[in-house]
C-alpha cells in the first residue's frame, strides 16, 4: 500500500480517527509512518492492523516528511501553518490531508465531506489539487443531515443557530466543562441532599461560586458549567464570529456552487456545557412549497447516514439530544414543521457527533478515497 504519514495521531482528533480506521481496518490497505512533535525516536503506536511500525519521526523534519506521497494531519491549525508551506516551498507534491481550518478556503484546496461532495473531490483529484481539509464540524454535521435539501438545490436562505460542545474548543475544554459542574455542585452538595432546602439559596450560592472568579476558566474564559457562551472564534470586528462567517463561506465551497447559485447562510453560533456533539437550530427558506414528507424523504435518503426523527415529543427526547447521537455517525435531523411565516419557510434540528463527522470522518475517508 501507499506509505502514509500521520501526525496529531495521539491528539483528540487524531485519536479518533485511529479508532475509526481500526475499525474499518484502512491499515491494511497503507504503510502507515508515525510522526511526533515531541517525542521523535520513540517508539510508534501500534493499532491493530498495523505491523512493526517502528520509531517516531520527528514532524518538523521537512526532508522525512517530504519522502511521503500522502500526509494526514490532525495536530491542528499552528503545525499546519508551520510545516505545509516549508513543504511545498521545497517541493513535495503528495496529498496533503488536515483537520485544521488553515487551508480550508485556499483556491487550491477542497473541503472534503465526500458523502456530500464527492464530486468536488474527484474534480479536484483530477485538477491535481493536492490539499484536501475536512470543514468545520457544524458545517459538515449540518450538511451530513440536511445535504439533500441543498443539492437538490431546494434551500433559498438558511439560518443556524447553534448548540456547540465543549470538545469544539479541545480535549481541555471538555475537562474544564466537567470540573466546573463538579466544583459547583460540590458547593451545594449538602442543600442537594436535603429535600427540604431552599432552591433560591441553591442557585445565590451556585451564582456565587460561577461569579466569584474561582472557578477555573482557562480555556473558556468564563464558567460554561451552567451557563452558556455565545460567541466561538475570533471576533471578525464586523459584529460576527468567525464561526459564524465559516457557515456560508465552507459550505457554499464544499456544495462547488457557483457566484449565482449561491446559499446564502448566516446564523449565531453559541457555545453551551455538551461534551462532543454539537446541535443546530434551523429556519430554512425553501424555494417550492414542498409537503413535509416529500422533505423528509429527501433528507433520509440523501446518504446513509442522516436520519428523519419523527417531531414527536417522545421521538425527540428519544433521539434528537447530544446523549443520543454522541459516539454514533448516525446524523439525526429532527423538528421538522412548517413555519408560521409561510409555507416556504420550514424549521429543522439536528444533532451530530462533532468528533466523528464533524472532524475525523471526513478525513479518514478522504484518505480511504487516495489510497483506494
Ligand atoms: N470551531 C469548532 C468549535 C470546532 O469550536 O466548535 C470544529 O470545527
Amino acid at each position: 500500500g501507499d506509505s502514509v504519514g500521520f501526525v496529531g495521531w495521539r491528539g483528540m482528533v487524531g485519536s479518533v480517527l485511529m479508532k475509526r480506521m481500526e475499525e474499518e481496518k484502512d491499515f491494511q490497505q497503507i504503510d502507515p509512518v508515525f510522526f511526533s512533535t515531541s517525542n521523535a525516536g520513540g517508539a510508534a503506536p501500534s493499532f491493530s492492523g498495523v505491523s512493526d511500525t517502528g520509531t517516531l519521526k520527528d514532524a518538523y523534519d521537512i526532508d522525512e516528511l517530504a519522502k511521503l506521497p500522502i500526509i494526514v494531519t490532525t495536530q491542528g491549525g499552528d503545525y499546519t501553518k508551520s510545516v505545509h508551506p516549508r513543504l511545498r516551498e521545497r517541493g513535495w507534491d503528495g496529498l496533503w490531508i488536515d483537520a485544521a481550518s488553515t487551508l480550508r478556503m485556499n483556491d487550491d484546496s477542497v473541503i472534503v465531506l465526500d458523502p456530500v461532495n464527492r464530486d468536488v473531490i474527484d474534480q479536484g483529484l483530477d485538477r491535481g489539487i493536492k490539499d484536501f481539509v475536512g470543514g468545520n464540524c457544524t458545517v459538515s454535521c449540518l450538511l451530513m443531515g440536511l445535504g439533500g435539501l441543498f443539492r437538490e438545490g431546494l434551500v433559498d436562505w438558511t439560518t443556524a443557530m447553534t448548540y456547540q460542545a465543549a470538545s469544539g474548543g479541545g480535549a481541555r475544554h471538555m475537562r474544564e466543562v466537567l470540573k466546573g459542574f463538579r466544583d459547583i455542585s460540590a458547593s451545594v452538595a449538602a442543600e442537594l441532599d436535603d429535600p427540604a432546602s431552599a432552591i433560591l439559596d441553591i442557585d445565590r450560592k451556585a451564582l456565587d461560586i460561577q461569579r466569584s472568579g474561582g472557578m477555573d476558566t482557562e480555556q473558556f474564559g468564563v464558567p460554561l458549567a451552567g451557563s452558556l457562551i455565545p460567541w466561538i472564534d475570533a471576533d471578525l470586528g464586523n459584529g460576527q464570529s468567525r464561526e459564524e462567517w465559516k457557515a456560508d463561506a465552507e459550505t457554499n465551497k464544499i456544495l462547488g456552487l457557483s457566484d449565482e447559485d449561491r446559499v446564502i447562510m448566516d446564523g449565531l453560533c453559541v457555545r453551551i456545557a455538551a461534551m462532543r456533539s454539537h446541535s443546530q437550530a434551523l429556519t430554512i427558506k425553501l424555494t417550492d412549497d414542498l409537503p413535509v414528507e416529500e422533505i423528509e424523504n429527501i433528507i433520509d435518503r440523501d446518504n446513509e447516514w442522516s436520519r428523519v426523527i419523527p417531531n414527536t415529543k417522545e421521538a425527540t427526547m428519544d433521539a434528537l439530544t447530544p446523549v443520543a447521537a454522541s459516539g454514533t455517525l448516525s446524523i439525526p435531523v429532527g423538528r421538522i414543521r412548517k413555519l408560521a411565516m409561510g409555507p416556504e419557510y420550514i424549521s429543522a434540528f439536528t444533532v451530530g457527533d462533532q468528533l466523528l463527522w464533524g472532524a475525523a470522518e471526513p478525513v479518514r475517508r478522504m484518505l480511504a478515497i487516495a489510497t483506494g
